[in-house]
Protein backbone atom coordinates (compact mmCIF):
# COMPACT_ATOMS: atom_id res chain seq x y z
CA UNK A 1 0.00 0.00 0.00
CA UNK A 2 0.82 3.70 -0.68
CA UNK A 3 1.87 6.09 1.59
CA UNK A 4 -0.65 8.52 -0.60
CA UNK A 5 -3.77 6.70 -0.85
CA UNK A 6 -6.20 9.20 0.19
CA UNK A 7 -6.36 11.85 -2.56
CA UNK A 8 -6.58 9.34 -5.60
CA UNK A 9 -9.79 7.59 -6.43
CA UNK A 10 -8.52 4.15 -7.86
CA UNK A 11 -5.50 2.09 -6.69
CA UNK A 12 -2.03 2.86 -8.58
CA UNK A 13 -1.87 0.75 -12.10
CA UNK A 14 0.47 -2.52 -12.23
CA UNK A 15 2.85 -1.28 -15.03
CA UNK A 16 2.83 2.34 -13.08
CA UNK A 17 4.05 0.20 -9.65
CA UNK A 18 6.26 -2.15 -12.08
CA UNK A 19 7.82 1.16 -13.62
CA UNK A 20 8.26 3.32 -10.49
CA UNK A 21 9.32 0.83 -7.50
CA UNK A 22 12.81 0.00 -7.61
CA UNK A 23 14.20 -2.33 -4.83
CA UNK A 24 17.81 -0.55 -4.69
CA UNK A 25 16.91 1.27 -1.54
CA UNK A 26 16.29 -1.70 0.30
CA UNK A 27 19.71 -1.36 1.60
CA UNK A 28 19.41 1.62 3.21
CA UNK A 29 17.30 0.24 6.22
CA UNK A 30 19.30 0.39 8.78
CA UNK A 31 20.16 4.11 8.06
CA UNK A 32 16.07 4.34 7.58
CA UNK A 33 15.92 3.03 11.01
CA UNK A 34 18.68 4.91 12.54
CA UNK A 35 17.17 7.97 10.79
CA UNK A 36 13.15 7.64 11.77
CA UNK A 37 15.10 7.10 15.60
CA UNK A 38 16.61 10.68 15.72
CA UNK A 39 13.70 12.18 14.23
CA UNK A 40 11.19 10.42 16.57
CA UNK A 41 13.51 11.32 19.72
CA UNK A 42 13.73 15.42 18.38
CA UNK A 43 9.65 15.51 17.64
CA UNK A 44 9.40 14.02 21.32
CA UNK A 45 11.96 17.14 22.45
CA UNK A 46 10.47 19.39 21.01
CA UNK A 47 6.62 18.13 22.47
CA UNK A 48 5.59 17.95 18.89
CA UNK A 49 4.42 13.77 19.24
CA UNK A 50 3.44 13.20 23.24
CA UNK A 51 5.96 11.57 25.26
CA UNK A 52 3.52 8.17 25.27
CA UNK A 53 3.81 8.25 21.55
CA UNK A 54 7.73 8.60 21.33
CA UNK A 55 8.53 5.85 23.63
CA UNK A 56 6.12 3.29 21.54
CA UNK A 57 7.39 4.84 18.29
CA UNK A 58 11.02 3.88 19.78
CA UNK A 59 10.33 0.69 20.87
CA UNK A 60 8.37 -0.09 17.68
CA UNK A 61 11.70 0.90 15.89
CA UNK A 62 14.31 -0.90 17.77
CA UNK A 63 12.68 -4.15 17.34
CA UNK A 64 12.22 -3.48 13.76
CA UNK A 65 15.77 -2.67 13.87
CA UNK A 66 16.62 -6.36 15.45
CA UNK A 67 14.54 -7.98 12.54
CA UNK A 68 16.12 -6.23 10.31
CA UNK A 69 20.03 -7.05 11.83
CA UNK A 70 18.79 -10.27 11.95
CA UNK A 71 17.81 -10.43 8.03
CA UNK A 72 14.71 -10.80 9.04
CA UNK A 73 13.08 -7.73 7.92
CA UNK A 74 10.35 -8.91 5.03
CA UNK A 75 9.92 -6.29 2.23
CA UNK A 76 6.41 -6.74 0.29
CA UNK A 77 5.58 -6.31 -3.28
CA UNK A 78 3.36 -3.36 -2.07
CA UNK A 79 6.22 -1.72 0.18
CA UNK A 80 6.67 1.15 -2.68
CA UNK A 81 10.16 1.97 -1.06
CA UNK A 82 12.19 1.12 1.79
CA UNK A 83 10.44 4.40 3.70
CA UNK A 84 7.07 2.83 3.02
CA UNK A 85 8.35 -0.34 3.86
CA UNK A 86 9.03 1.08 7.65
CA UNK A 87 6.04 2.45 8.53
CA UNK A 88 4.08 -0.34 7.29
CA UNK A 89 6.20 -2.67 9.71
CA UNK A 90 5.69 -0.18 12.64
CA UNK A 91 2.11 -0.24 11.76
CA UNK A 92 2.26 -3.39 12.02
CA UNK A 93 3.90 -3.68 15.35
CA UNK A 94 2.24 -0.52 17.25
CA UNK A 95 -0.98 0.13 15.36
CA UNK A 96 -1.72 3.59 14.95
CA UNK A 97 1.19 5.49 16.69
CA UNK A 98 2.98 4.40 13.99
CA UNK A 99 1.06 7.39 11.84
CA UNK A 100 3.16 9.97 13.95
CA UNK A 101 6.52 9.34 12.94
CA UNK A 102 6.63 10.70 9.29
CA UNK A 103 5.25 14.71 10.49
CA UNK A 104 7.26 16.89 9.77
CA UNK A 105 9.25 14.33 7.17
CA UNK A 106 9.05 13.77 3.38
CA UNK A 107 10.97 11.15 1.89
CA UNK A 108 12.40 13.68 -0.01
CA UNK A 109 15.03 14.96 3.17
CA UNK A 110 14.83 11.24 4.44
CA UNK A 111 16.58 9.74 1.55
CA UNK A 112 19.29 12.16 1.79
CA UNK A 113 19.79 11.62 5.19
CA UNK A 114 19.95 7.57 4.69
CA UNK A 115 22.19 7.72 1.48
CA UNK A 116 24.62 10.38 2.88
CA UNK A 117 24.18 7.84 6.41
CA UNK A 118 25.02 4.86 4.25
CA UNK A 119 28.05 6.80 2.11
CA UNK A 120 29.44 7.94 4.96
CA UNK A 121 29.77 4.26 6.19
CA UNK A 122 31.06 2.76 2.94
CA UNK A 123 33.12 5.59 2.61
CA UNK A 124 35.00 5.08 5.45
CA UNK A 125 34.89 1.07 4.63
CA UNK A 126 36.90 2.05 1.19
CA UNK A 127 39.23 4.14 2.03
CA UNK A 128 40.48 1.44 5.27
CA UNK A 129 40.32 -1.01 1.49
CA UNK A 130 42.51 1.45 -0.44
CA UNK A 131 45.04 1.97 2.73
CA UNK A 132 45.38 -1.51 3.15
CA UNK A 133 45.53 -1.77 -0.81
CA UNK A 134 48.45 0.77 -0.44
CA UNK A 135 50.36 -1.42 2.51
CA UNK A 136 49.63 -4.64 -0.15
CA UNK A 137 52.10 -2.43 -2.46
CA UNK A 138 54.29 -1.31 0.03
CA UNK A 139 54.89 -4.89 1.38
CA UNK A 140 55.85 -5.87 -2.36
CA UNK A 141 57.98 -2.51 -2.46
CA UNK A 142 59.88 -3.79 -0.07
CA UNK A 143 60.34 -7.57 -0.93
CA UNK A 144 61.65 -6.32 -4.21
CA UNK A 145 64.59 -5.50 -2.70
CA UNK A 146 66.69 -4.12 -5.09
CA UNK A 147 65.45 -5.54 -7.75
CA UNK A 148 65.49 -3.67 -11.04
CA UNK A 149 63.26 -3.15 -13.96
CA UNK A 150 62.32 -1.31 -17.29
CA UNK A 151 60.03 1.97 -16.75
CA UNK A 152 58.46 2.41 -20.25
CA UNK A 153 57.27 5.27 -21.91
CA UNK A 154 55.39 4.41 -25.01
CA UNK A 155 55.43 0.94 -23.58
CA UNK A 156 59.05 0.91 -24.78
CA UNK A 157 61.62 0.63 -22.30
CA UNK A 158 62.55 4.35 -21.27
CA UNK A 159 64.96 3.66 -17.86
CA UNK A 160 66.06 1.15 -15.23
CA UNK A 161 64.01 1.89 -11.86
CA UNK A 162 63.98 -0.15 -8.92
CA UNK A 163 60.99 -2.47 -9.05
CA UNK A 164 60.10 -1.27 -5.89
CA UNK A 165 59.93 2.59 -7.66
CA UNK A 166 57.18 1.02 -9.96
CA UNK A 167 54.84 0.10 -7.12
CA UNK A 168 55.09 2.56 -4.93
CA UNK A 169 53.57 5.01 -8.08
CA UNK A 170 50.62 3.11 -7.65
CA UNK A 171 51.21 3.14 -3.39
CA UNK A 172 50.64 7.46 -4.00
CA UNK A 173 47.70 7.02 -6.29
CA UNK A 174 45.72 4.94 -4.11
CA UNK A 175 46.13 6.87 -0.61
CA UNK A 176 45.30 10.14 -2.97
CA UNK A 177 41.86 8.03 -3.51
CA UNK A 178 41.92 7.33 -0.14
CA UNK A 179 42.09 11.48 0.62
CA UNK A 180 39.75 12.34 -1.86
CA UNK A 181 37.44 9.93 -0.35
CA UNK A 182 37.71 11.78 2.79
CA UNK A 183 37.24 14.98 1.38
CA UNK A 184 34.02 13.90 0.08
CA UNK A 185 32.78 12.88 3.00
CA UNK A 186 33.90 16.02 4.99
CA UNK A 187 31.25 17.96 2.48
CA UNK A 188 28.75 15.44 2.81
CA UNK A 189 28.37 15.57 6.47
CA UNK A 190 25.53 17.65 6.13
CA UNK A 191 22.54 16.59 7.66
CA UNK A 192 19.04 17.41 5.89
CA UNK A 193 16.15 15.95 7.87
CA UNK A 194 13.77 18.91 8.34
CA UNK A 195 14.12 19.84 5.15
CA UNK A 196 10.50 18.23 4.60
CA UNK A 197 9.23 17.67 1.15
CA UNK A 198 11.03 20.89 -0.18
CA UNK A 199 10.77 24.16 1.81
CA UNK A 200 10.67 23.13 5.72
CA UNK A 201 7.64 22.84 8.21
CA UNK A 202 5.93 25.03 9.89
CA UNK A 203 6.35 22.51 13.10
CA UNK A 204 9.26 23.58 15.36
CA UNK A 205 11.28 21.22 14.29
CA UNK A 206 14.66 21.38 15.57
CA UNK A 207 17.20 19.85 12.65
CA UNK A 208 20.45 21.01 14.35
CA UNK A 209 19.88 18.80 17.10
CA UNK A 210 18.88 15.88 14.68
CA UNK A 211 22.21 16.69 13.07
CA UNK A 212 24.42 15.96 16.04
CA UNK A 213 22.70 13.34 17.26
CA UNK A 214 23.22 11.29 14.17
CA UNK A 215 27.12 12.68 14.41
CA UNK A 216 26.67 14.88 11.34
CA UNK A 217 28.76 18.44 11.34
CA UNK A 218 25.60 20.61 10.81
CA UNK A 219 22.14 20.44 9.18
CA UNK A 220 21.31 21.98 5.93
CA UNK A 221 21.45 25.74 5.52
CA UNK A 222 18.32 25.67 2.38
CA UNK A 223 15.79 22.95 2.53
CA UNK A 224 15.39 23.23 -1.30
CA UNK A 225 19.51 22.88 -1.78
CA UNK A 226 18.88 19.59 1.04
CA UNK A 227 16.24 17.77 -0.81
CA UNK A 228 17.28 18.37 -4.74
CA UNK A 229 20.96 18.34 -4.75
CA UNK A 230 23.06 15.15 -5.20
CA UNK A 231 26.37 16.46 -6.17
CA UNK A 232 27.61 14.46 -2.77
CA UNK A 233 26.56 11.17 -4.42
CA UNK A 234 28.36 12.17 -7.90
CA UNK A 235 31.36 13.39 -5.50
CA UNK A 236 31.15 9.90 -3.77
CA UNK A 237 31.04 7.99 -7.91
CA UNK A 238 34.00 10.10 -8.68
CA UNK A 239 36.00 9.19 -6.27
CA UNK A 240 35.13 5.58 -6.98
CA UNK A 241 35.36 6.38 -10.56
CA UNK A 242 38.67 7.72 -10.41
CA UNK A 243 40.04 4.65 -7.77
CA UNK A 244 38.78 2.28 -10.30
CA UNK A 245 40.82 3.96 -13.61
CA UNK A 246 43.55 3.41 -11.21
CA UNK A 247 42.81 0.03 -10.18
CA UNK A 248 42.67 -0.82 -13.75
CA UNK A 249 45.98 0.41 -14.81
CA UNK A 250 47.56 -1.93 -12.20
CA UNK A 251 45.16 -4.71 -13.60
CA UNK A 252 46.82 -3.61 -17.50
CA UNK A 253 50.18 -4.30 -15.94
CA UNK A 254 49.38 -6.86 -13.96
CA UNK A 255 47.74 -8.75 -17.07
CA UNK A 256 50.98 -8.24 -19.02
CA UNK A 257 53.52 -9.06 -16.22
CA UNK A 258 51.80 -12.99 -16.47
CA UNK A 259 52.49 -13.21 -19.76
CA UNK A 260 55.70 -15.29 -20.98
CA UNK A 261 56.00 -12.58 -23.22
CA UNK A 262 56.82 -9.73 -19.84
CA UNK A 263 57.68 -12.67 -17.76
CA UNK A 264 57.47 -10.25 -14.65
CA UNK A 265 54.97 -11.84 -12.53
CA UNK A 266 53.75 -15.05 -10.83
CA UNK A 267 50.47 -15.15 -9.29
CA UNK A 268 49.16 -18.00 -7.14
CA UNK A 269 46.89 -20.10 -8.61
CA UNK A 270 43.83 -19.75 -6.07
CA UNK A 271 43.96 -16.02 -7.53
CA UNK A 272 43.93 -17.35 -11.24
CA UNK A 273 41.73 -18.91 -13.42
CA UNK A 274 41.81 -21.98 -15.51
CA UNK A 275 40.84 -22.52 -19.54
CA UNK A 276 37.62 -24.74 -19.98
CA UNK A 277 39.74 -25.89 -23.45
CA UNK A 278 43.53 -24.86 -22.67
CA UNK A 279 44.92 -27.49 -20.06
CA UNK A 280 47.60 -24.98 -20.00
CA UNK A 281 46.21 -21.86 -19.23
CA UNK A 282 46.52 -19.89 -16.16
CA UNK A 283 44.53 -16.72 -16.62
CA UNK A 284 44.60 -13.39 -14.80
CA UNK A 285 40.76 -12.88 -14.83
CA UNK A 286 40.56 -11.11 -11.71
CA UNK A 287 43.04 -8.03 -13.25
CA UNK A 288 40.84 -8.16 -16.42
CA UNK A 289 37.58 -8.13 -14.69
CA UNK A 290 39.07 -5.31 -12.71
CA UNK A 291 40.12 -3.33 -16.03
CA UNK A 292 36.82 -4.21 -17.46
CA UNK A 293 34.85 -3.00 -14.68
CA UNK A 294 36.48 0.42 -14.37
CA UNK A 295 33.88 1.04 -17.69
CA UNK A 296 31.32 0.73 -15.81
CA UNK A 297 31.59 3.05 -12.69
CA UNK A 298 32.86 5.62 -15.53
CA UNK A 299 29.31 5.46 -16.72
CA UNK A 300 28.05 4.89 -12.96
CA UNK A 301 29.62 8.31 -12.83
CA UNK A 302 28.64 9.51 -15.76
CA UNK A 303 24.77 8.66 -14.82
CA UNK A 304 25.34 10.55 -11.57
CA UNK A 305 25.95 13.51 -13.37
CA UNK A 306 23.54 13.29 -16.15
CA UNK A 307 20.46 12.50 -13.60
CA UNK A 308 21.22 16.08 -12.10
CA UNK A 309 21.59 17.92 -15.36
CA UNK A 310 18.78 20.50 -16.25
CA UNK A 311 17.02 19.14 -13.30
CA UNK A 312 14.32 21.94 -11.93
CA UNK A 313 14.70 22.37 -7.88
CA UNK A 314 13.65 20.90 -5.85
CA UNK A 315 13.11 16.71 -5.73
CA UNK A 316 11.76 14.80 -8.42
CA UNK A 317 11.68 11.83 -8.86
CA UNK A 318 14.66 10.97 -11.54
CA UNK A 319 16.63 11.65 -8.23
CA UNK A 320 15.44 7.82 -7.13
CA UNK A 321 17.73 6.73 -10.50
CA UNK A 322 21.36 7.76 -8.32
CA UNK A 323 21.21 4.76 -6.13
CA UNK A 324 21.99 1.73 -8.36
CA UNK A 325 24.26 3.79 -9.91
CA UNK A 326 26.12 5.00 -6.65
CA UNK A 327 25.81 1.25 -5.43
CA UNK A 328 26.79 -0.22 -8.52
CA UNK A 329 29.89 2.08 -8.06
CA UNK A 330 30.71 1.35 -4.68
CA UNK A 331 30.23 -2.48 -4.80
CA UNK A 332 32.28 -2.77 -7.71
CA UNK A 333 35.42 -0.84 -6.27
CA UNK A 334 35.00 -2.97 -2.96
CA UNK A 335 35.08 -5.59 -4.64
CA UNK A 336 38.03 -4.95 -6.97
CA UNK A 337 40.05 -3.62 -4.27
CA UNK A 338 39.44 -7.11 -2.45
CA UNK A 339 40.76 -9.25 -4.94
CA UNK A 340 43.21 -7.30 -6.92
CA UNK A 341 44.72 -6.72 -3.34
CA UNK A 342 44.49 -10.74 -2.89
CA UNK A 343 46.15 -11.13 -6.30
CA UNK A 344 48.54 -8.84 -6.15
CA UNK A 345 49.55 -9.80 -2.46
CA UNK A 346 50.22 -13.21 -3.85
CA UNK A 347 51.85 -12.27 -6.62
CA UNK A 348 55.90 -13.45 -7.01
CA UNK A 349 57.85 -10.67 -9.11
CA UNK A 350 60.31 -11.47 -11.11
CA UNK A 351 61.34 -8.80 -13.83
CA UNK A 352 63.86 -9.55 -16.14
CA UNK A 353 67.00 -6.97 -16.00
CA UNK A 354 66.14 -4.03 -18.10
CA UNK A 355 67.41 -3.42 -21.77
CA UNK A 356 71.05 -2.25 -21.67
CA UNK A 357 69.94 0.44 -24.11
CA UNK A 358 68.15 2.45 -21.11
CA UNK A 359 71.74 4.06 -19.89
CA UNK A 360 71.19 5.97 -23.01
CA UNK A 361 70.27 8.85 -21.22
CA UNK A 362 73.11 8.87 -18.32
CA UNK A 363 75.38 9.02 -21.37
CA UNK A 364 74.10 12.12 -22.89
CA UNK A 365 73.77 13.10 -19.14
CA UNK A 366 77.62 12.35 -18.60
CA UNK A 367 78.43 14.67 -21.41
CA UNK A 368 75.97 17.16 -20.03
CA UNK A 369 77.95 17.56 -17.11
CA UNK A 370 81.24 17.96 -18.83
CA UNK A 371 80.07 20.86 -20.67
CA UNK A 372 78.23 19.84 -23.76
CA UNK A 373 74.74 21.54 -24.69
CA UNK A 374 72.02 18.59 -23.76
CA UNK A 375 70.98 18.80 -27.16
CA UNK A 376 73.91 17.67 -28.81
CA UNK A 377 74.91 15.04 -26.11
CA UNK A 378 71.51 13.66 -27.34
CA UNK A 379 72.56 13.48 -30.72
CA UNK A 380 75.88 11.68 -30.15
CA UNK A 381 74.02 9.37 -27.84
CA UNK A 382 72.08 8.53 -30.58
CA UNK A 383 74.12 8.25 -32.85
CA UNK A 384 75.88 5.03 -31.00
CA UNK A 385 72.65 3.60 -30.46
CA UNK A 386 71.97 3.90 -34.06
CA UNK A 387 75.36 2.14 -34.77
CA UNK A 388 75.20 -0.13 -32.20
CA UNK A 389 71.79 -1.63 -33.47
CA UNK A 390 73.12 -1.89 -37.07
CA UNK A 391 76.32 -4.43 -35.32
CA UNK A 392 73.27 -6.12 -33.51
CA UNK A 393 75.15 -5.11 -30.25
CA UNK A 394 74.10 -2.81 -27.30
CA UNK A 395 76.13 -0.37 -24.70
CA UNK A 396 76.68 -3.84 -22.38
CA UNK A 397 78.89 -4.16 -25.57
CA UNK A 398 81.05 -1.49 -25.88
CA UNK A 399 84.92 -1.69 -24.45
CA UNK A 400 86.65 0.96 -22.84
CA UNK A 401 88.18 2.51 -25.69
CA UNK A 402 85.61 2.14 -28.13
CA UNK A 403 83.23 4.21 -26.16
CA UNK A 404 86.18 7.12 -25.81
CA UNK A 405 86.13 7.70 -29.21
CA UNK A 406 82.22 8.02 -29.46
CA UNK A 407 83.15 11.59 -28.04
CA UNK A 408 86.41 13.39 -27.06
CA UNK A 409 84.42 14.58 -23.90
CA UNK A 410 83.92 10.23 -23.04
CA UNK A 411 86.58 9.17 -20.94
CA UNK A 412 87.52 5.27 -20.65
CA UNK A 413 86.38 5.05 -17.17
CA UNK A 414 83.02 5.83 -18.08
CA UNK A 415 82.26 1.85 -19.09
CA UNK A 416 81.44 1.66 -15.49
CA UNK A 417 78.57 3.81 -16.21
CA UNK A 418 76.99 1.18 -19.03
CA UNK A 419 75.17 -0.89 -16.63
CA UNK A 420 70.99 -0.13 -15.58
CA UNK A 421 72.50 -0.77 -11.80
CA UNK A 422 74.83 2.17 -12.82
CA UNK A 423 71.92 3.75 -14.20
CA UNK A 424 70.30 3.71 -11.36
CA UNK A 425 72.90 4.75 -8.61
CA UNK A 426 73.60 7.96 -10.31
CA UNK A 427 69.98 8.64 -10.50
CA UNK A 428 69.85 11.85 -7.86
CA UNK A 429 66.44 13.50 -8.39
CA UNK A 430 64.22 13.36 -4.99
CA UNK A 431 61.22 11.49 -5.21
CA UNK A 432 63.49 9.67 -8.64
CA UNK A 433 63.26 6.45 -9.69
CA UNK A 434 66.84 5.89 -6.86
CA UNK A 435 67.55 3.21 -3.82
CA UNK A 436 67.56 6.41 -1.78
CA UNK A 437 64.46 7.54 -2.89
CA UNK A 438 62.42 3.85 -2.55
CA UNK A 439 63.41 3.88 1.06
CA UNK A 440 62.65 7.31 1.86
CA UNK A 441 58.93 6.47 -0.14
CA UNK A 442 58.69 3.19 2.29
CA UNK A 443 59.37 4.78 5.50
CA UNK A 444 57.03 7.81 4.48
CA UNK A 445 54.22 5.49 3.67
CA UNK A 446 54.74 3.21 6.52
CA UNK A 447 54.54 6.29 9.11
CA UNK A 448 51.20 7.22 6.68
CA UNK A 449 49.44 3.88 6.82
CA UNK A 450 50.19 3.61 10.69
CA UNK A 451 47.95 6.55 11.00
N1 LIG B 1 12.22 6.43 -3.52
C1 LIG B 1 12.46 7.84 -3.57
C2 LIG B 1 13.93 8.10 -3.95
O1 LIG B 1 14.69 7.19 -3.89
C3 LIG B 1 12.21 8.45 -2.25
C4 LIG B 1 11.62 9.80 -2.32
C5 LIG B 1 10.31 9.72 -2.99
N2 LIG B 1 9.57 10.93 -2.86
C6 LIG B 1 8.46 11.14 -3.53
N3 LIG B 1 7.86 12.22 -3.32
N4 LIG B 1 7.99 10.26 -4.38
O2 LIG B 1 14.31 9.17 -4.32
Amino acid sequence: MSLWGGRFGEAPADALWRFTVSHADRRLLAEDLRGSVAHARMLGRQGILPAPDVTMILQGLADIQAEAAAGEFLFLATDEDVHSAVERRLGERIGEAAGRLHTGRSRNDQVCLDLRLYLRRTGSERIAQLRAFAAVLTDQAEAAGDRLAACYTHLQQAQAVPLAHHLLAYAWMLLRDADRFQDALRRMNVCPLGAGAAAGSSLPLDPASVAEELGFEAAFDNSLDAVASRDFAAEYGFCCAQAMAHLSRLAEELVLWATSEFGWATYADRFTTGSSALPQKKNPDIAELARGRAARVAGDLVTLLGIQKGLPLAYNRDLQEDKEALFSADDTLSGALEALGGMLASATLHPPPPSPFTVALDLAELLVARGLPFRQAHHTVGRLVRRLQAEGRTPADLAADELAAAHPLFQPADVIRLSPAASVAARRVPGGASMDSVRDQIARLRTILAD
